[in-house]
């Protein structure tokens, strides 16, 4: 049970004691159906049933330390990243692991030639009938209706498996969990408005950036130099995009006012996963996809950009509703991600994810695509979500990857949200909070808050200060000046604790700067005498960047846009064009940047004035040194790129 071990202590009941006549033990017990699903029905006995036995992985119980000796500059083997053979390898589910589930199996009367196992060793997969399955499992299988969407699921409310069996897998499928469909399965949210400036106002001009930040701004803001002109071929800048997608004339129209030096037509290479396509015409284009672009070129031209654009428009659109997230990606540069085998079965979840072939007409009609593209050395995810909107083990399972990337050499970036200490309004409560409304709700990887990836939260430059003043974290009340409140999502994950690569910043917060408010420890006591946060959590962002007043052509116009959305692929472009310098001197990749970051926080430009409200407060306040409202503080380039080059 390592690999959900924290998560299942929740909601695992694992009593030997309750059942004295048999060797068989409860392994996940589901104690509410949650309120959007209507229990109807037992499952007709002949009822064909896929069973997806989740396989547990070896070794992750090191994972977080070997992670840590290859992205820790205080490890000898800092740098030394691992082959994608020697991850999958290493986190393989054992021999004895698959011996002994096949034998259990076979036992029971599975025949061994029913047995599919899947092609990164995770799982064993068999057809079978629910009448089967029961007995198997020690189980009754209910047919579930979605109230709202009227989809149905199979599920139990709780099943056994033999006691010696259950170190040996971590679920088994149909299990206790019912899909929890999100509302917005990207959930990106770009605000954009229309400014009172034209574009045309002097690009190159550094006294206007106090009401829009153009590519000069940044560069300023960061003391980025100019790029060299030579760059290498492998340095190519990772963007994901999904559901959304840029538009070609955006792209130029922004060239044209900003970075003449930018050829008309330059476009990201494609790494088009599922059936996704791009650009498409203006008059269709996404906010999200034209900000990413046109805040990275402008920094790491003449270096390319990688688009993983995922998913046939069918999916993309929310045609055929979907709510998985980022699996598809995943799997196309992590083969051993994917787990496509006989039945067209794989590791997505195919209540929640695209399932491939898409019959539907103008689906990708292709097999799912499982490692078909090598992971860029930087990843920039202007994405996310609400926890509670995917199962634990789902997002769990997307963690561990992120770790392997890391492992890899991959360092990923992912936005924080937008929407301060809460979630979006509508989000699990009115006002986008938890409990009764007044309990701070982290994001989605957030919440889960998985602490492999660098989360980056946003800054701004208030009116009538320069780049000198400094800028300060991004407070914008509704009305001020997009429709809907904006401020930097920040706080603590009810998941996990605090690594410790944090450790030493997040301790420095509460003991310098406590926060006004009452708090739990652990997710355990969750509210409990009235706490609003978890004071044992993961602390999130990690840095920020800029995320307001961008100046972008969106749909053929000129706008100012926000959003962590903009921060995230600037602190990447930051990151892809250290990289190329230490290429250029022979040294190799980041990967995880967090424990390198965390030990040189002199190399960031520390952010103390502003907070991020949410939940009816003020939110967290900035402070110096870290604080869970603009992480470690925004790049500073050349100090950076010292941190880095003086790394082997
Ligand atoms: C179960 O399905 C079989 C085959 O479709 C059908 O003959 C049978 O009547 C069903 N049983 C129940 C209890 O609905
Ligand atoms: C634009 O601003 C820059 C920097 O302030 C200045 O050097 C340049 O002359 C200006 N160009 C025009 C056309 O005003
Ligand atoms: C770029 O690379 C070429 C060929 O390797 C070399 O001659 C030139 O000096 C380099 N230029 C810069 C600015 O590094
Ligand atoms: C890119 O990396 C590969 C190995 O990953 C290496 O063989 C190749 O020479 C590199 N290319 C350049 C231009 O550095
Ligand atoms: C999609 O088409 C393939 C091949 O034509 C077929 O095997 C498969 O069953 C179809 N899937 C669905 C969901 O109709
Ligand atoms: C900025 O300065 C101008 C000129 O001094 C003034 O008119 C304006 O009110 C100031 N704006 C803010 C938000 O302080
Ligand atoms: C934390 O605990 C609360 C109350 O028990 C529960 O509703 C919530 O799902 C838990 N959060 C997580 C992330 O497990
Ligand atoms: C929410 O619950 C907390 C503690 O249980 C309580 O102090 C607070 O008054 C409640 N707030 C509302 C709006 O009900
Ligand atoms: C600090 O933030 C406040 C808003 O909270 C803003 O009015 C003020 O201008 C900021 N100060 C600086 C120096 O940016």
């Amino acid at each position: 049970m390592r690999l959900f071990s924290t998560l299942f202590s929740l909601t695992l009941a694992v009593s030997a004691v309750a059942l004295p006549t048999t060797d068989h033990v409860v392994h996940e017990r589901r104690t509410s159906t949650p309120s959007r699903w209507e229990k109807t029905a037992r499952v007709n006995g002949t009822e064909q049933v896929l069973v997806r036995i989740g396989l547990a992985q070896s070794n992750l119980d090191h994972a977080y330390e070997y992670l840590m000796s290859v992205s820790d500059s205080v490890s000898p083997n800092y740098g030394k990243f691992w082959t994608s053979d020697e991850v999958i390898s290493t986190f393989a589910p054992s021999d004895e692991t698959v011996a002994a589930v096949e034998s259990w199996l076979v036992n029971a009367g599975v025949a061994k030639s029913r047995l599919v196992h899947t092609k990164n060793q995770g799982w064993i997969v068999f057809e079978s009938t629910a009448t089967e399955a029961e007995s198997l499992l020690r189980t009754k299988y209910y047919q579930y209706t979605d109230k709202l969407t009227g989809s149905k699921a199979i599920a139990a409310e709780e099943y056994r498996v033999p006691q010696t069996i259950q170190k040996h897998i971590d679920f088994v499928k149909p299990g206790v969990l019912l899909p929890i469909p999100s509302k917005d399965r990207s959930a990106k949210r770009t605000r954009k408005f229309k400014p009172t400036r034209q574009a045309s106002a002097n690009a190159s001009s550094l006294s206007t950036c106090d009401e829009m930040i153009t590519p000069a701004c940044v560069a300023a803001l960061y003391k980025i130099p100019h790029s060299s002109p030579n760059v290498s071929a492998n340095n190519s800048l990772g963007i994901f995009e999904e559901g959304d997608y840029y538009s070609q004339e955006d792209l130029n129209l922004f060239f044209a006012n900003f970075t003449p030096y930018i050829p008309q037509g330059t476009h990201p290479k494609p790494a088009f996963i599922d059936g996704a396509e791009a650009p498409v015409p203006v008059a269709d284009a996404g906010a999200e996809s034209d900000l990413d672009f046109q805040l990275a070129y402008p920094i790491i031209y003449p270096q390319t950009i990688t688009l993983f654009q995922t998913d046939d428009y069918n999916y993309a659109s929310g045609e055929i509703e979907t709510d998985g997230f980022f699996n598809t990606f995943l799997d196309a540069v992590d083969g051993s991600y994917c787990t496509y085998c006989a039945y067209g079965e794989c590791g997505d979840d195919p209540n929640l994810d695209p399932v491939y072939p898409d019959n539907s007409t103008g689906g990708y009609t292709g097999q799912l695509m499982c490692g078909v593209y090598k992971p860029t050395n930087v990843i920039s995810v202007s994405y996310g979500g609400q926890e509670s909107d995917l199962p634990a083990y789902y997002q769990q399972r997307q963690c561990n990857e992120f770790l392997k990337l890391g492992l890899q050499g991959t360092s990923i970036l992912f936005a924080s949200g937008d929407d301060g200490v809460a979630g979006p309004a509508g989000d699990d409560t009115a006002n986008g909070c938890l409990g009764n409304g007044t309990i701070f709700s982290p994001a989605f990887p957030n919440r889960f808050s998985c602490p492999y990836v660098t989360n980056v939260g946003a800054t701004k430059l208030y009116p009538n200060h320069t780049i000198a003043d400094g800028e300060s974290s991004v407070v914008d009340p509704v009305g001020h000046p997009y429709s809907v409140a904006y401020s930097s999502g920040g706080g603590f994950s009810n998941i996990y604790t605090i690594p410790d690569y944090q450790a030493a910043a997040v301790a420095e917060y509460f003991k310098n700067h406590n926060p006004p408010y009452p708090y739990y420890e652990g997710n355990a006591s969750f509210g409990k005498n009235g706490g609003v946060y978890n004071r044992l959590g993961r602390g999130y962002p990690d840095v920020a960047a800029n995320g307001d007043n961008i100046a972008e052509f969106w749909e053929g116009e000129f706008i100012l846009d926000g959003g962590t959305s903009a921060s995230t692929p600037i602190f990447s472009s930051v990151i892809n064009r250290i990289i190329e310098k230490r290429i250029a001197a022979g040294k190799g990749p980041l990967g995880f940047l967090n424990p390198v970051l965390y030990r040189n926080a002199h190399a960031l430009n520390d952010i103390t004035n502003g907070s991020n409200p949410g939940c009816g407060t003020e939110g967290f306040y900035t402070a110096p040194g870290w604080d869970p409202v603009s992480g470690l503080g925004t790049p500073n380039f050349p100090k950076l790129l010292d941190v880095f080059m003086g790394l082997p």
